[in-house]
Protein backbone atom coordinates (compact mmCIF):
# COMPACT_ATOMS: atom_id res chain seq x y z
CA UNK A 1 0.00 0.00 0.00
CA UNK A 2 1.31 3.32 -0.48
CA UNK A 3 3.22 4.91 2.04
CA UNK A 4 3.78 8.64 2.92
CA UNK A 5 7.40 8.70 3.66
CA UNK A 6 8.17 8.88 7.43
CA UNK A 7 10.10 12.28 6.63
CA UNK A 8 6.77 13.91 6.26
CA UNK A 9 5.87 13.19 9.34
CA UNK A 10 5.81 15.76 12.06
CA UNK A 11 3.34 16.05 15.38
CA UNK A 12 3.38 17.75 18.09
CA UNK A 13 1.78 15.82 20.87
CA UNK A 14 -0.75 18.60 23.01
CA UNK A 15 1.13 20.01 26.89
CA UNK A 16 -1.69 18.06 28.43
CA UNK A 17 0.19 14.73 27.74
CA UNK A 18 -1.76 11.54 27.85
CA UNK A 19 -5.43 13.05 28.94
CA UNK A 20 -5.25 14.41 25.11
CA UNK A 21 -5.18 12.57 21.61
CA UNK A 22 -4.49 14.25 18.62
CA UNK A 23 -6.93 12.92 15.83
CA UNK A 24 -3.90 12.83 13.35
CA UNK A 25 -2.65 9.84 15.17
CA UNK A 26 -5.57 7.93 13.34
CA UNK A 27 -5.09 9.58 10.15
CA UNK A 28 -1.30 10.14 9.27
CA UNK A 29 -0.08 7.63 6.92
CA UNK A 30 3.05 8.61 7.33
CA UNK A 31 2.77 8.29 11.14
CA UNK A 32 1.26 4.52 9.83
CA UNK A 33 4.79 3.64 8.29
CA UNK A 34 6.55 4.89 11.23
CA UNK A 35 4.70 2.67 13.60
CA UNK A 36 5.37 -0.08 11.26
CA UNK A 37 9.49 0.57 11.57
CA UNK A 38 8.94 1.32 15.70
CA UNK A 39 6.52 -0.88 17.10
CA UNK A 40 6.33 -3.77 14.27
CA UNK A 41 9.24 -4.19 14.07
CA UNK A 42 10.68 -2.28 17.30
CA UNK A 43 11.18 -3.02 20.62
CA UNK A 44 8.09 -5.14 21.28
CA UNK A 45 6.19 -8.88 21.58
CA UNK A 46 4.16 -10.05 19.31
CA UNK A 47 1.95 -12.74 19.51
CA UNK A 48 0.85 -15.00 16.77
CA UNK A 49 -0.55 -17.95 17.86
CA UNK A 50 -0.80 -20.86 20.48
CA UNK A 51 1.45 -24.07 20.63
CA UNK A 52 -1.79 -25.93 20.18
CA UNK A 53 -2.49 -24.88 16.88
CA UNK A 54 0.73 -26.25 15.43
CA UNK A 55 1.01 -29.40 17.69
CA UNK A 56 3.43 -31.60 15.36
CA UNK A 57 6.40 -31.22 13.45
CA UNK A 58 5.69 -28.98 10.03
CA UNK A 59 2.54 -27.71 11.15
CA UNK A 60 2.31 -24.08 10.37
CA UNK A 61 0.07 -20.99 10.98
CA UNK A 62 0.66 -17.55 9.01
CA UNK A 63 -0.08 -14.23 10.37
CA UNK A 64 0.96 -10.81 10.29
CA UNK A 65 2.83 -8.95 12.93
CA UNK A 66 1.86 -5.38 11.55
CA UNK A 67 2.00 -5.17 7.38
CA UNK A 68 4.67 -8.42 7.57
CA UNK A 69 3.49 -11.35 6.87
CA UNK A 70 5.28 -14.20 9.03
CA UNK A 71 5.09 -17.87 9.38
CA UNK A 72 5.07 -19.64 12.70
CA UNK A 73 6.06 -23.19 12.34
CA UNK A 74 6.79 -26.00 14.82
CA UNK A 75 10.52 -27.44 13.30
CA UNK A 76 11.75 -31.61 13.48
CA UNK A 77 12.46 -30.86 16.87
CA UNK A 78 9.36 -29.45 17.80
CA UNK A 79 10.59 -26.27 18.80
CA UNK A 80 8.36 -22.93 17.20
CA UNK A 81 10.47 -21.05 14.60
CA UNK A 82 9.31 -17.73 13.25
CA UNK A 83 10.01 -16.09 9.60
CA UNK A 84 9.44 -13.54 7.38
CA UNK A 85 7.11 -15.27 5.09
CA UNK A 86 9.40 -14.13 1.94
CA UNK A 87 11.56 -16.12 0.02
CA UNK A 88 15.30 -15.40 0.37
CA UNK A 89 15.63 -15.53 -4.04
CA UNK A 90 13.58 -12.86 -5.32
CA UNK A 91 11.18 -11.58 -2.71
CA UNK A 92 7.75 -13.87 -3.26
CA UNK A 93 5.38 -14.62 -0.68
CA UNK A 94 6.68 -18.18 0.31
CA UNK A 95 3.28 -19.32 1.62
CA UNK A 96 -0.31 -18.31 1.26
CA UNK A 97 -2.09 -21.22 3.26
CA UNK A 98 -3.77 -19.86 6.90
CA UNK A 99 -2.28 -22.92 8.38
CA UNK A 100 -0.99 -26.52 7.33
CA UNK A 101 1.61 -28.95 7.66
CA UNK A 102 5.29 -28.91 5.35
CA UNK A 103 8.22 -30.75 5.56
CA UNK A 104 9.38 -27.55 3.44
CA UNK A 105 8.83 -24.19 1.81
CA UNK A 106 9.01 -24.19 -1.66
CA UNK A 107 8.47 -21.40 -2.98
CA UNK A 108 6.13 -20.83 -6.58
CA UNK A 109 8.15 -18.62 -9.01
CA UNK A 110 11.57 -20.48 -8.85
CA UNK A 111 10.87 -23.46 -6.84
CA UNK A 112 13.63 -22.80 -4.32
CA UNK A 113 13.21 -24.46 -1.52
CA UNK A 114 14.03 -24.17 2.63
CA UNK A 115 13.70 -26.65 5.65
CA UNK A 116 12.04 -25.99 8.81
CA UNK A 117 14.47 -23.96 10.00
CA UNK A 118 14.55 -21.65 7.30
CA UNK A 119 17.89 -22.65 5.91
CA UNK A 120 17.78 -23.00 2.19
CA UNK A 121 18.16 -26.56 0.35
CA UNK A 122 17.53 -26.86 -2.61
CA UNK A 123 17.62 -24.43 -5.37
CA UNK A 124 16.05 -25.39 -9.20
CA UNK A 125 18.81 -25.81 -12.03
CA UNK A 126 21.75 -24.88 -9.40
CA UNK A 127 23.94 -26.33 -11.88
CA UNK A 128 22.24 -25.35 -15.09
CA UNK A 129 22.22 -27.47 -18.23
CA UNK A 130 24.87 -29.36 -19.78
CA UNK A 131 27.46 -26.68 -17.82
CA UNK A 132 25.62 -23.65 -19.04
CA UNK A 133 23.48 -21.38 -16.42
CA UNK A 134 22.94 -21.98 -12.71
CA UNK A 135 24.27 -20.42 -9.70
CA UNK A 136 28.38 -19.37 -9.52
CA UNK A 137 30.09 -22.51 -7.82
CA UNK A 138 30.74 -20.43 -5.00
CA UNK A 139 27.11 -19.49 -4.14
CA UNK A 140 26.50 -19.75 -0.33
CA UNK A 141 23.47 -21.23 0.92
CA UNK A 142 24.19 -20.47 4.31
CA UNK A 143 23.31 -16.81 3.48
CA UNK A 144 20.69 -17.13 1.71
CA UNK A 145 18.29 -18.26 4.41
CA UNK A 146 14.64 -16.61 5.51
CA UNK A 147 14.41 -13.72 7.48
CA UNK A 148 14.08 -15.34 11.36
CA UNK A 149 12.56 -14.01 14.50
CA UNK A 150 13.11 -13.84 18.05
CA UNK A 151 10.45 -15.85 19.22
CA UNK A 152 9.53 -16.93 22.71
CA UNK A 153 6.75 -19.36 24.46
CA UNK A 154 5.00 -18.21 27.53
CA UNK A 155 2.27 -20.70 28.97
CA UNK A 156 1.51 -21.94 25.17
CA UNK A 157 1.24 -18.23 23.95
CA UNK A 158 3.95 -17.67 20.79
CA UNK A 159 5.78 -14.52 20.58
CA UNK A 160 7.64 -13.29 18.12
CA UNK A 161 9.78 -9.83 18.17
CA UNK A 162 11.99 -8.61 14.98
CA UNK A 163 14.57 -6.72 17.94
CA UNK A 164 17.00 -8.02 19.18
CA UNK A 165 17.15 -5.16 22.28
CA UNK A 166 13.46 -5.56 23.97
CA UNK A 167 13.78 -7.39 27.09
CA UNK A 168 13.22 -11.23 27.53
CA UNK A 169 8.89 -11.72 27.13
CA UNK A 170 8.48 -12.01 31.29
CA UNK A 171 10.09 -9.23 31.55
CA UNK A 172 7.71 -7.25 28.90
CA UNK A 173 4.39 -8.28 30.29
CA UNK A 174 5.63 -8.07 33.73
CA UNK A 175 4.67 -10.29 36.96
CA UNK A 176 1.19 -8.99 37.13
CA UNK A 177 0.25 -9.81 33.31
CA UNK A 178 1.94 -12.73 33.53
CA UNK A 179 0.61 -13.95 36.63
CA UNK A 180 -3.08 -13.19 34.75
CA UNK A 181 -1.65 -15.58 31.54
CA UNK A 182 -1.04 -17.89 33.77
CA UNK A 183 -4.57 -17.50 35.53
CA UNK A 184 -6.02 -18.45 32.05
CA UNK A 185 -3.78 -21.03 30.66
CA UNK A 186 -3.93 -22.95 33.46
CA UNK A 187 -4.16 -26.48 31.72
CA UNK A 188 -4.49 -27.65 28.47
CA UNK A 189 -6.80 -25.89 26.32
CA UNK A 190 -8.77 -26.90 23.21
CA UNK A 191 -9.38 -24.59 20.05
CA UNK A 192 -12.95 -24.00 19.59
CA UNK A 193 -12.67 -21.62 16.17
CA UNK A 194 -11.59 -19.03 14.65
CA UNK A 195 -12.85 -15.95 12.94
CA UNK A 196 -11.89 -12.61 11.85
CA UNK A 197 -13.56 -9.31 11.58
CA UNK A 198 -12.85 -6.68 9.34
CA UNK A 199 -13.18 -2.53 10.67
CA UNK A 200 -12.96 0.38 9.18
CA UNK A 201 -11.27 2.35 11.72
CA UNK A 202 -7.38 2.79 12.68
CA UNK A 203 -5.89 -0.45 14.67
CA UNK A 204 -5.71 2.25 17.50
CA UNK A 205 -8.94 2.81 17.68
CA UNK A 206 -9.85 -0.31 18.54
CA UNK A 207 -7.46 -1.10 20.99
CA UNK A 208 -8.77 2.42 22.82
CA UNK A 209 -11.97 0.68 22.77
CA UNK A 210 -10.88 -2.68 24.56
CA UNK A 211 -8.89 -0.58 27.30
CA UNK A 212 -12.33 1.33 27.73
CA UNK A 213 -13.78 -0.32 30.63
CA UNK A 214 -15.97 2.90 30.65
CA UNK A 215 -17.76 2.37 27.73
CA UNK A 216 -18.65 -1.24 27.63
CA UNK A 217 -21.96 -1.01 29.85
CA UNK A 218 -22.77 1.95 27.56
CA UNK A 219 -22.55 1.17 24.64
CA UNK A 220 -24.08 -2.16 25.22
CA UNK A 221 -26.83 -2.70 25.54
CA UNK A 222 -26.54 -6.35 25.83
CA UNK A 223 -23.95 -6.73 28.39
CA UNK A 224 -25.95 -3.97 30.58
CA UNK A 225 -29.75 -5.10 30.45
CA UNK A 226 -28.78 -8.60 30.89
CA UNK A 227 -26.44 -8.11 33.92
CA UNK A 228 -23.17 -9.55 32.51
CA UNK A 229 -21.35 -6.20 33.17
CA UNK A 230 -22.43 -2.58 34.56
CA UNK A 231 -19.55 -0.77 36.11
CA UNK A 232 -21.77 -0.89 39.32
CA UNK A 233 -20.26 -4.59 39.73
CA UNK A 234 -17.43 -5.17 41.99
CA UNK A 235 -14.19 -4.49 39.92
CA UNK A 236 -10.95 -2.74 38.79
CA UNK A 237 -8.30 -1.93 36.78
CA UNK A 238 -4.43 -3.00 36.78
CA UNK A 239 -1.97 -1.31 34.40
CA UNK A 240 1.40 -2.07 33.87
CA UNK A 241 4.21 0.06 35.22
CA UNK A 242 5.25 0.74 31.14
CA UNK A 243 1.05 1.46 30.95
CA UNK A 244 0.99 0.01 27.89
CA UNK A 245 -0.74 -3.66 29.42
CA UNK A 246 -3.64 -3.93 31.14
CA UNK A 247 -6.16 -5.40 33.30
CA UNK A 248 -9.31 -5.29 33.96
CA UNK A 249 -11.81 -7.46 36.00
CA UNK A 250 -15.37 -7.28 37.73
CA UNK A 251 -17.62 -9.98 39.58
CA UNK A 252 -21.19 -10.20 38.60
CA UNK A 253 -22.28 -11.50 41.44
CA UNK A 254 -21.09 -8.22 43.83
CA UNK A 255 -22.81 -5.34 42.83
CA UNK A 256 -24.79 -2.15 44.26
CA UNK A 257 -26.67 -0.60 41.54
CA UNK A 258 -29.03 1.52 43.73
CA UNK A 259 -28.19 5.67 43.10
CA UNK A 260 -26.58 5.18 39.76
CA UNK A 261 -27.17 5.65 36.38
CA UNK A 262 -28.40 2.38 35.65
CA UNK A 263 -31.14 2.75 38.25
CA UNK A 264 -31.77 6.24 37.35
CA UNK A 265 -33.24 5.11 33.82
CA UNK A 266 -30.95 7.82 31.72
CA UNK A 267 -29.11 4.82 29.95
CA UNK A 268 -29.93 3.78 26.48
CA UNK A 269 -28.14 0.77 27.53
CA UNK A 270 -30.48 -0.50 30.44
CA UNK A 271 -33.83 -1.62 28.70
CA UNK A 272 -35.82 -2.87 31.89
CA UNK A 273 -38.37 -4.77 29.39
CA UNK A 274 -35.89 -6.65 26.74
CA UNK A 275 -36.60 -10.33 27.45
CA UNK A 276 -34.44 -13.27 25.84
CA UNK A 277 -36.91 -15.50 23.37
CA UNK A 278 -33.75 -17.80 24.36
CA UNK A 279 -32.61 -17.82 27.69
CA UNK A 280 -29.84 -20.29 26.69
CA UNK A 281 -27.77 -17.55 25.70
CA UNK A 282 -26.72 -16.31 29.13
CA UNK A 283 -26.32 -19.71 30.96
CA UNK A 284 -22.98 -19.98 32.29
CA UNK A 285 -21.28 -21.69 34.69
CA UNK A 286 -18.90 -20.37 37.83
CA UNK A 287 -15.22 -21.11 36.76
CA UNK A 288 -12.49 -19.48 38.47
CA UNK A 289 -12.00 -19.64 42.39
CA UNK A 290 -11.41 -16.18 42.40
CA UNK A 291 -15.08 -15.26 41.38
CA UNK A 292 -14.18 -12.62 38.96
CA UNK A 293 -16.48 -13.39 35.80
CA UNK A 294 -14.93 -11.43 33.34
CA UNK A 295 -11.49 -9.72 32.71
CA UNK A 296 -10.21 -8.38 29.72
CA UNK A 297 -6.47 -7.81 29.50
CA UNK A 298 -4.65 -5.79 26.74
CA UNK A 299 -1.22 -6.63 25.88
CA UNK A 300 1.16 -3.61 23.94
CA UNK A 301 0.27 -3.51 20.90
CA UNK A 302 -2.62 -5.79 19.97
CA UNK A 303 -3.46 -9.01 21.71
CA UNK A 304 -6.18 -9.00 23.58
CA UNK A 305 -6.97 -12.30 26.48
CA UNK A 306 -10.68 -12.10 27.41
CA UNK A 307 -12.41 -13.93 29.72
CA UNK A 308 -16.63 -12.95 29.41
CA UNK A 309 -18.17 -15.41 31.54
CA UNK A 310 -17.33 -18.51 30.14
CA UNK A 311 -16.43 -17.07 26.69
CA UNK A 312 -12.77 -17.49 26.38
CA UNK A 313 -10.39 -15.86 23.37
CA UNK A 314 -7.68 -14.24 22.14
CA UNK A 315 -8.10 -11.45 19.90
CA UNK A 316 -5.28 -10.23 17.65
CA UNK A 317 -5.69 -6.88 15.91
CA UNK A 318 -4.16 -6.75 12.64
CA UNK A 319 -3.30 -3.22 10.75
CA UNK A 320 -4.61 -2.77 7.30
CA UNK A 321 -3.58 0.85 6.34
CA UNK A 322 -4.33 3.89 8.52
CA UNK A 323 -8.19 3.66 8.19
CA UNK A 324 -8.60 -0.27 8.39
CA UNK A 325 -8.03 -3.06 10.48
CA UNK A 326 -8.94 -6.80 10.79
CA UNK A 327 -9.40 -8.60 14.34
CA UNK A 328 -7.90 -12.19 14.04
CA UNK A 329 -10.37 -14.27 16.96
CA UNK A 330 -9.27 -17.54 18.27
CA UNK A 331 -11.48 -18.86 20.63
CA UNK A 332 -10.89 -21.98 23.42
CA UNK A 333 -12.03 -24.29 26.39
CA UNK A 334 -10.86 -26.39 27.42
CA UNK A 335 -9.39 -30.07 26.81
CA UNK A 336 -11.53 -31.31 29.78
CA UNK A 337 -14.56 -29.50 28.91
CA UNK A 338 -17.64 -31.39 29.05
CA UNK A 339 -19.35 -31.22 25.78
CA UNK A 340 -22.34 -29.29 27.24
CA UNK A 341 -19.28 -26.86 28.76
CA UNK A 342 -18.04 -26.23 24.96
CA UNK A 343 -21.39 -25.92 23.59
CA UNK A 344 -22.08 -22.99 26.25
CA UNK A 345 -18.90 -21.53 25.70
CA UNK A 346 -19.57 -21.12 21.71
CA UNK A 347 -23.05 -19.55 22.42
CA UNK A 348 -21.79 -17.33 24.98
CA UNK A 349 -19.13 -16.25 22.00
CA UNK A 350 -21.50 -15.89 19.70
CA UNK A 351 -22.91 -13.14 21.68
CA UNK A 352 -19.90 -11.41 22.37
CA UNK A 353 -18.36 -11.99 18.51
CA UNK A 354 -19.17 -10.00 15.68
CA UNK A 355 -22.33 -11.80 14.59
CA UNK A 356 -23.53 -11.29 18.06
CA UNK A 357 -24.10 -7.58 19.31
CA UNK A 358 -21.01 -6.61 21.37
CA UNK A 359 -17.81 -7.00 19.08
CA UNK A 360 -20.41 -5.52 15.69
CA UNK A 361 -21.09 -2.79 18.32
CA UNK A 362 -17.02 -1.93 18.92
CA UNK A 363 -16.91 -1.87 15.10
CA UNK A 364 -19.51 0.12 14.14
CA UNK A 365 -18.15 2.62 16.56
CA UNK A 366 -14.35 2.81 15.50
CA UNK A 367 -15.60 3.65 12.05
CA UNK A 368 -18.10 6.14 13.46
CA UNK A 369 -15.26 7.54 15.09
CA UNK A 370 -12.63 7.60 11.97
CA UNK A 371 -15.62 9.11 9.65
CA UNK A 372 -16.19 11.82 11.96
CA UNK A 373 -12.53 12.76 12.61
CA UNK A 374 -11.12 12.62 8.85
CA UNK A 375 -11.54 16.44 8.51
CA UNK A 376 -9.84 18.24 11.34
CA UNK A 377 -6.67 16.05 12.70
CA UNK A 378 -5.71 19.22 14.85
CA UNK A 379 -8.44 18.13 17.13
CA UNK A 380 -7.90 16.06 20.53
CA UNK A 381 -10.04 13.44 22.15
CA UNK A 382 -10.22 13.86 26.29
CA UNK A 383 -9.43 11.06 28.39
CA UNK A 384 -10.03 12.52 31.74
CA UNK A 385 -12.19 9.60 33.54
CA UNK A 386 -11.00 8.07 36.50
CA UNK A 387 -8.28 11.35 36.30
CA UNK A 388 -5.12 12.38 33.97
CA UNK A 389 -2.79 10.15 35.96
CA UNK A 390 -2.08 6.57 34.28
CA UNK A 391 -2.57 4.34 37.61
CA UNK A 392 -4.34 1.28 38.56
CA UNK A 393 -8.05 1.74 40.22
CA UNK A 394 -10.35 0.12 41.87
CA UNK A 395 -12.84 1.70 39.80
CA UNK A 396 -13.86 0.98 36.13
CA UNK A 397 -15.58 4.39 35.57
CA UNK A 398 -12.33 5.64 34.14
CA UNK A 399 -9.95 6.23 30.88
CA UNK A 400 -6.73 5.29 32.84
CA UNK A 401 -6.06 2.46 30.95
CA UNK A 402 -6.71 3.99 27.56
CA UNK A 403 -3.95 6.74 28.93
CA UNK A 404 -1.71 4.08 29.53
CA UNK A 405 -1.74 2.90 25.99
CA UNK A 406 -1.00 6.51 25.15
CA UNK A 407 2.05 6.73 27.42
CA UNK A 408 3.64 3.13 25.96
CA UNK A 409 2.89 4.44 22.45
CA UNK A 410 4.41 7.51 22.83
CA UNK A 411 7.53 5.48 24.41
CA UNK A 412 7.61 3.19 22.19
CA UNK A 413 7.35 6.25 18.94
CA UNK A 414 9.21 8.59 20.47
CA UNK A 415 6.44 11.35 20.13
S1 LIG B 1 11.34 -15.68 -5.66
FE1 LIG B 1 11.21 -17.54 -4.63
S2 LIG B 1 12.30 -18.91 -5.84
FE2 LIG B 1 12.51 -17.05 -6.88
FE1 LIG C 1 -16.87 -2.73 23.60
Amino acid sequence: MPYATTAEFSLQWPALGVCRVPYQVFTDSALYALEQERIFRGDAWHWLGLEVETPNPGDFKTQRIGDTPVIMVRDAQGAMKVFVNRCAHRGAMLCVERRGHANQFTCVYHNWTFDLEGRLRGVAFRHGIRNQGGLPPDFDFAAHGLHRLRVEVLHGLVFATFSEHVAPLADYLGDRMTAHIARIFNRPIRILGSYSQFMHNNWKLYMENVKDTYHASILHLFLTTFGLNRLSMEGGLEISPCGGHHLSWSKRSVEEMAGTEYAKGTLRSMQKDFRLADPRLLQTWPEFADGVTNTIQGIFPNLVVQQIQNSLALRLMVPQGVDACELHWLLFGYADDTPEQAEMRLMQSNLIGPAGLVSMEDGMIGSWVQRSIAQDPEQTAVLEMGGREVTSQGSRVSEASVRGFWQAYRAMMDL
